[in-house]
């Protein structure tokens, strides 16, 4: 995109109204968003990018290690907002917007009671505004206000984890819930002073809707679409970013052992849907609802909502061998429209407590 068209870019979305109105104090009216703001936002969003990446699904297993200090610390932290032109799948392109260049962003990791000091780098290379609204911290927007910044400049926010809980984070400029369906969120988990039970594995997934202006599967660039996002009929959901990103016929299931234990972080960004997680063949062993840490645990839970804005706790074992399949029980998200990752569990068969076969 030329400088010239940047400018006029800037003056439609006025970043000091995006300032004024960032944050979940005032989801509810982007007021900012006049007919010709959100043109220009949206032929902004649809210039091809010269940026291309070749994936921007996270690794589920790219978390940081569980937390051993028993002291307050403070932790840097360094996001950077990056507009990608990527596939969703196979020979369908998009202009994602991301954090650190993966859906869902990184996740951040602390201690209750940590200091958090956020550096927020939004690439001269980068199209729009951005900013961070954390919802574990106090204060105006989340952060949104204190990190709203154009293309080409740098933010800087410090805040007190008071209280414990997985939370999301998400971009928060007037056009919200647009950067949120490119991928403008992750999670930032806060573990009690206590730290977390010990499991085998952690994995960290991400669920959100794009709205294009294609019917899914139409090969070619598909550009957002700024219709059915408010009608929230999306094309595509879908967890990590891309179509069945966490499964054997893309980049692979996330895999386990018989025996094993597993803590699944699951953050719904939407920005509209809700999703109805479901392991199938499994069950919720441990539920920390809404991501409630503080909280007592509930057990055997079939299915969760997991609301927009959300990231839920949950854990899991793995009895039988078998691949499990982790759902939004919408279930023509699944079927069509590419909301499907897998957990694969290697071992011995275990007849007396599942058997395929039982007249064999
Ligand atoms: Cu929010
Ligand atoms: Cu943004």
């Amino acid at each position: 995109m030329t400088g010239t068209n940047r400018r006029t870019v800037l003056q439609g979305i006025g970043v000091g109204g995006a300032a004024a109105l960032a944050g979940c104090a005032t989801e509810s009216a982007p007021q900012a968003s006049t007919e010709t703001t959100r043109q220009t936002t949206e032929q902004a969003m649809n210039q091809q990018k010269q940026t291309t990446a070749d994936r921007v699904a996270a690794d589920p297993t790219d978390i940081p290690d569980p937390i051993d200090r028993d002291e307050p610390a403070e932790v840097d932290v360094t996001l950077r907002a990056e507009e990608v032109t990527a596939e969703i799948e196979e020979g369908v392109t998009f202009n994602f917007m991301t954090f650190n260049g993966r859906i869902p962003g990184p996740m951040v990791r602390v201690r209750q009671g940590d200091t958090v000091n956020l550096t927020f780098e939004n690439p001269e290379e980068n199209d729009l505004p951005h900013n961070v609204d954390f919802h574990a911290c106090y204060g105006p927007g989340g952060g949104a206000d204190a990190t709203t910044v154009p293309p080409g400049e740098t933010a800087n926010l410090k805040f007190k984890a008071t209280y414990p809980g997985a939370f999301i984070y998400h971009c928060a400029v007037p056009n919200m819930d647009m950067h949120i369906s490119a991928g403008m969120f992750g999670t930032i988990l806060v573990e009690p002073k206590e730290g977390l039970p010990e499991v085998d594995h952690e994995f960290f997934l991400g669920q959100h809707e794009i709205y294009t202006d294609k019917r899914a599967g139409e090969s070619g660039h598909h550009k957002f679409d700024m219709k059915s996002m408010p009608r929230e009929e999306p094309t595509y959901v879908v967890m990590n970013g891309e179509q069945y990103a966490l499964t054997p016929d893309k980049y692979g299931a996330m895999n386990v052992e018989t025996g094993d234990t597993a803590r699944v972080y699951f953050v719904t960004g939407g920005p509209n849907l809700t999703s109805s997680f479901h392991p199938i063949g499994n069950v919720w062993k441990e539920l920390y609802p809404r991501g409630s840490l503080a909280s007592e645990t509930q057990k055997y839970v079939e299915t969760t909502p997991v609301a927009p804005g959300t990231t839920t706790v949950a854990t899991m074992e793995f009895p039988v061998p078998g691949g499990v399949k982790l759902v939004d029980h919408a279930l023509s998200r699944v079927a069509r429209k590419g909301c499907m990752s897998v957990i694969a569990a290697e071992g011995e068969e275990k007849p007396e407590i599942f058997d395929p076969e039982p007249n064999a």
